[in-house]
């Protein structure tokens, strides 16, 4: 599976464990989404681009890396995507924002935009695009062409938990545009949903179910 990054570092799985469980409270769901989140940004940023500036210290002059963090646009699928835009944005907090809405027909599955609003320059800007489930790929695909017509620098796309078929959809349809997950789970359902999964993202974190 090539341009997929699974994070499978031990703070996260330990998180993404405790999210699973049916017991879990809206309220520890979304605090682990949070946390879960910020380790998260701390892996999707490693390549972000640093420039040289000068500082003193109480000692001496010195030469220090910064990040440009207004450069980097974290664009979140609604609604479930606001969980992780923030703990995305309280590690880099000067990063712009957009949000598109997109909703699966309950029948067809496909994804249909009612919701459209970005930072001006995206040309000048990475894009990170958040989602907690990648499951049949259709949302983070219309997402992600809709976000090519502004021609963005470079588009990562990050989410909790995926499976093959969103995957594979995915990189079929964008293979340029690398994934960061916590998980890839066995399979879809018929309905849409994956497989252990943790059930609807979205439910789970506003207490919508
Ligand atoms: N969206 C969810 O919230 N959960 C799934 O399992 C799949 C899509």
């Amino acid at each position: 599976m090539g341009n997929v990054h699974l994070i499978e570092h031990p703070l996260v799985q330990h998180k993404l464990t405790l999210m699973r469980k049916k017991e879990a409270s809206t309220n520890s769901f979304r605090r682990l989404l949070n946390e879960l989140a910020m380790l998260m940004a701390y892996e999707v940023t490693r390549d972000m681009h640093m420039q040289d500036i000068e500082i003193e210290t109480p000692l001496e002059k010195m030469t220090g890396k910064v990040i440009d963090g207004k450069k980097l646009v974290f664009v979140s699928i609604l609604r479930a995507g606001g969980g992780i835009l923030d703990g995305m944005l309280s590690v880099v907090p000067g990063a712009r924002v957009g949000h598109i809405g997109l909703y699966r027909d309950p029948k067809t599955l496909t994804a249909v935009e009612y919701y459209f609003k970005m930072p001006q320059n995206m040309h000048d800007r990475d894009v990170i695009v958040v989602d907690p489930m990648l499951a049949t790929g259709n949302s983070a695909i219309a997402a992600v062409e809709r976000l090519k017509e502004l021609r963005p620098k470079s588009i990562k796309f990050v989410c909790l938990l995926t499976c093959p078929e969103g995957i594979k959809a995915l990189q079929t349809a964008h293979p340029d545009v690398p994934i960061y997950t916590a998980a890839i789970d066995r399979q879809l359902n018929d309905h849409g949903y994956i497989l252990p999964g943790l059930g609807d993202a979205g439910d789970r974190i506003f207490g919508t179910k």
